[in-house]
């Protein structure tokens, strides 16, 4: 009887349908642990189907027998415990990210996906620890575990995954030191987050040999201790580590990438020293202190705070002292202008505003600091704030008797030359301000667009566009010359 019914079941399915294949029943038991679907992403899972190739959120390559390579669900609220039973051994991309899943990382899910390349599974809401089966896979670059609610420790299996080019682990609760060996075997992350965390330990000083890094590394808010080494300087110029918020102590070693610096990168370690934090190395001081602004004028000194200070501690304690002077000064004039020039609304971009200039100098005024406006942008479309600004990597193009040039890289990659015209002129800010919109309108090939701008007391920033090849010195030459003719 039962022989007779396999034969038809064994004659039938071929006909009817074909079976689905065994990657699309290894998706189908992580469907069986998704317990809600509020928006339908796995609607179209049909069991029926030949394969799962045409399912929503998963791919597959071209092969004659159509493999799984990918499946992305990003952001669909499933709920879900993630499934012990393996995935697809085809499998290279896994994301994952925004869902609410919940439990723990099953090693077994992972074991037999070794040709997996990116597992992203940030913003969701696991916990326990980060399986040691990661390093069984070698393909892997990119991992993103961030933001959810995994603790113990980093385990040291992941130096195997030697091709790793982004690690993100950031706002988790993990703990313990980073695994020696780090920064000689990961020789090819480009990105690196483990911020809000309670890793604990040395910043090990082989991270200033991971030569590839771009744009912030980051590892604030976390416990590491002992002196920042050295080492780090020898990253890439371009790349911006943040430090602040952990137990570091020491002066801070000024070379390389950790020169010219602003304070911001250090803050909230209570034993560090040095520029560009205000408290001196000896006597010891356990004041990190944020710049204040109460030294105002332009006093060409420092305002005696300095005894031969280098160029980078000058450029750094300028940007510090512009986070602080700068707001101060800005709500200031811009209130003034206001005030002065109520008819000139609908001019230039730094009425973004809502007219509320009655409240600009009184007391009971809950608006006055959201009505800031940090950085003057003459383009739209451009979106960042001065603290993005300061927090960017910054090099020196160049430097003349007018200023200095910076290329800025912003966290979000987008390039810009400043030109710090410095504490020079005393011109008012409206003055500078129509001079510098009535540049920012010129429109010619030859001239680089400017795109934004800086006042302050003693600080006067011109924000371009970058142009990497040479013409951007010059037309910025030529600018500047213009400009200072003008004021
Ligand atoms: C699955 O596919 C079969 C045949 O292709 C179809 O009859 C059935 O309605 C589908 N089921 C769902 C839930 O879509
Ligand atoms: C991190 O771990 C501590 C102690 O184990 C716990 O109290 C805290 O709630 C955890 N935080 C998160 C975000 O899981
Ligand atoms: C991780 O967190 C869970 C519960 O949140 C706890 O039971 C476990 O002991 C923690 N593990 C470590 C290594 O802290
Ligand atoms: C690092 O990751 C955390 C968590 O996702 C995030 O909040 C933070 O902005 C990231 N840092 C950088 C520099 O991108
Ligand atoms: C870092 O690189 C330098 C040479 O670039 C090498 O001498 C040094 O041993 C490396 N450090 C580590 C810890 O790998
Ligand atoms: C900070 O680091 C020092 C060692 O440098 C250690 O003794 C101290 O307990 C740490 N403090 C915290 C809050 O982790
Ligand atoms: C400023 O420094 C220069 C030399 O660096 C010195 O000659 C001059 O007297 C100083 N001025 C003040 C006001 O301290």
């Amino acid at each position: 009887m039962a022989a007779v019914l396999l034969l038809l079941l064994a004659l039938a399915l071929p006909a009817a349908t074909n079976a689905l294949t065994a990657d699309g029943l290894a998706l189908l038991s992580f469907r069986a642990a998704v317990l809600q679907d509020p928006t339908g992403a796995l609607a179209d899972w049909n069991a029926s189907d030949a394969d799962p190739c045409s399912w929503n959120g998963v791919a597959c390559d071209d092969a004659g027998v159509r493999r799984v390579v990918a499946l992305s669900l990003p952001r669909k609220d499933l709920v879900a415990a993630l499934p012990a039973s393996p995935l697809p051994d085809s499998l290279r991309h896994l994301n994952l990210r925004g869902n609410r899943l919940y439990g723990t990382l099953p090693p077994a899910l992972l074991a037999g996906a070794a040709g997996l390349q990116s597992l992203v599974l940030y913003g969701n809401e696991l916990y326990g620890p980060v399986p040691a089966e990661l390093g069984d896979l070698p393909y892997l670059q990119i991992l993103d575990l961030s933001s959810n609610a995994l603790n113990g420790s980093l385990p040291g299996s992941i130096l195997k995954c030697r091709r790793l080019r982004r690690l993100s682990l950031g706002r988790n609760n993990l703990t313990g030191p980073i695994p020696p060996g780090f920064g000689r075997e990961l020789s090819a992350l480009e990105e690196l987050n483990l911020s809000y965390n309670r890793f604990s330990g040395a910043v090990p000083d082989d991270i200033g040999n991971l030569s590839r890094l771009e744009g912030t590394v980051d590892l604030s808010h976390n416990d590491f201790s002992g002196p920042i080494p050295a080492s780090l300087g020898k990253l890439p110029e371009k790349v911006y580590i943040d430090l602040s918020y952990n137990n570091l102590s020491g002066p801070i070693p000024q070379n390389g990438a950790l020169e010219n610096r602003g304070p911001t990168a250090f803050l909230g370690n209570l034993g560090l020293c040095g520029p560009p934090l205000e408290n001196p190395c000896s006597p010891p001081s356990s004041n990190p202190s944020v710049p204040k602004d109460g030294e105002s004028g332009a006093g060409g000194n420092g305002s005696g705070r300095s005894k031969g200070l280098g160029k980078g501690d000058i450029v750094a304690i300028v940007l510090a002292d512009v986070a602080g002077i700068l707001i101060i000064a800005l709500v200031f004039f811009y209130c003034y202008w206001k005030r002065v020039s109520p008819k000139e609304k609908g001019h230039g971009a730094a009425t973004g505003s809502k007219e509320s200039r009655s409240g600009c100098f009184s007391r009971d005024e809950p608006e006055t600091p959201s009505e800031q406006h940090d950085l003057v942008l003459l383009d739209q479309k451009l979106r960042f704030d001065l603290d993005e600004l300061l927090k960017a990597s910054a090099f020196v193009l160049g430097k003349s008797g007018i200023g200095i040039v910076y290329k800025v890289v912003l966290e979000d990659g987008l390039t810009m030359a400043v030109r710090r015209l410095g504490e020079g002129g005393l011109q008012r800010f409206k003055e500078f301000q129509s001079e510098v919109e009535a540049i920012g309108k010129v429109r010619h090939p030859n001239v680089v667009a400017l795109r934004a701008y800086y006042w302050s007391f003693d600080e006067k920033l011109l924000i371009y566009d970058y142009i990497s090849n040479g013409s951007l010195s010059s037309a910025i030459h030529g600018m500047c010359y213009q400009l200072n003719r003008a004021l």
